[in-house]
């Protein structure tokens, strides 16, 4: 009888173990086999070694890159270095990287494992770039102004809130205003990897200001890159492991309204028209997170890994 129960609670364990495990691969798209799709004049963007997770671009034409993440399962090259925030003109003929210099007495440089970055620009034209940062492995938003002229960042503020454990990407909607995913529930390591493993979709994102934070939606299978429509209207959310984009409506007291979900696994099939410009089975480019557009170039970023730069 003990015997038989062991076996069951075994069987059912292996059971349990099958199910989860071919639903995590399929997830994580495991087995998926890429079909080339190329550009003309693809280069490799010079001094970009150690990633460059996310992009932003000004509408003048500079671009932000943050590179050298350190993320706790994932590759890095940075090996220990702290990560660096790069500034690139995409107006010149052959942009090259100046690493931008942060100033300001109350930032550990040291810690700075920079991850999704996002610009406000106010009234009078001054820049902020807000930026996701993992110190010691713990999620911050670090708030800068950009200074052209220096090629400099000067460091304003640390933003830190319990609503904010396990921070992704962030899309500003102000100096000191922003929606940002967290990607994961748990902060700890282990059960962060059972949360992904399981699929408990307890990913969530959230609104934050000086005055007021709250989770905006809540349910996804690993949110990731969030943004905003030109017009202000809409927020996207990328919710990795579902292979799906959820669009909101925006309202004026910032809470969002589902409105429709892209399922990318229909790229080719489903309308609002998709259509894929480049696409590349690793050879070249490993990892990537990020594509940005200006006057017909592309930028494409990488986690861990190099970045690149075509004509579309
Ligand atoms: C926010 O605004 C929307 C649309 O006007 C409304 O439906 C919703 O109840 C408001 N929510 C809160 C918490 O004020
Ligand atoms: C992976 O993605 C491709 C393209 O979206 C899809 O055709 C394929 O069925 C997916 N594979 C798995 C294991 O889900």
């Amino acid at each position: 009888m003990a015997k038989l129960m062991v076996l069951t609670i075994l069987g059912l364990g292996l059971a349990f173990f099958r199910d989860h495990r071919s639903s995590y691969l399929k997830r994580m798209n495991a087995s998926r086999e890429v079909k080339s799709i190329e550009l003309p004049n693809c280069k490799f963007v010079k001094g970009i070694e150690t990633g460059s997770e996310d992009i932003e671009i000004l509408h003048n034409g500079l671009a932000f890159i943050s590179t050298g993440l350190q993320y706790p399962g994932i590759k890095s090259f940075a090996s220990g270095k702290p990560g660096k925030i790069l500034l690139m003109d995409m107006n010149e003929e052959d942009p090259r990287i100046v690493e931008l210099k942060i100033t300001g007495s109350n930032f550990d440089l040291s810690s700075f494992n920079p991850h999704g970055i996002s610009t406000f620009t106010d009234e009078d034209n001054t820049v902020y770039l807000l930026v996701v940062s993992h110190p010691d492995f713990k999620s911050t938003v670090e708030l800068f102004k950009f200074q052209e002229e220096e090629k400099s960042l000067l460091h304003l503020k640390t933003i830190k809130h319990e609503l904010l454990p396990s921070l992704n990407d962030i899309v500003a909607v102000g100096p000191e205003h922003f929606y940002a995913t967290n990607d994961h529930y748990f902060v700890n390591t282990y059960l962060r990897s059972w949360e992904v493993y399981l699929g408990l979709a307890w990913s969530q994102a959230v609104y934050y200001s000086p005055n007021e934070v709250r989770v905006v939606a809540r349910g996804f299978d690993f949110a990731n890159g969030i943004n905003i429509s030109p017009d202000g209207k809409y927020v996207y959310i990328a919710e990795l492991l579902a292979h799906k984009i959820h669009v909101y409506e925006k309202h004026a007291n910032w809470t969002l309204t589902p409105l429709k979900v892209l399922r990318i696994q229909n790229i080719l099939a489903e309308e609002p028209k998709v259509t894929v410009v480049y696409a590349e089975n690793g050879t070249v480019l490993q990892g990537s997170t990020v594509a940005c557009v200006y006057k017909g170039k592309l930028l494409v970023g990488t986690v861990y890994h190099k970045a690149l730069y075509c004509e579309l």
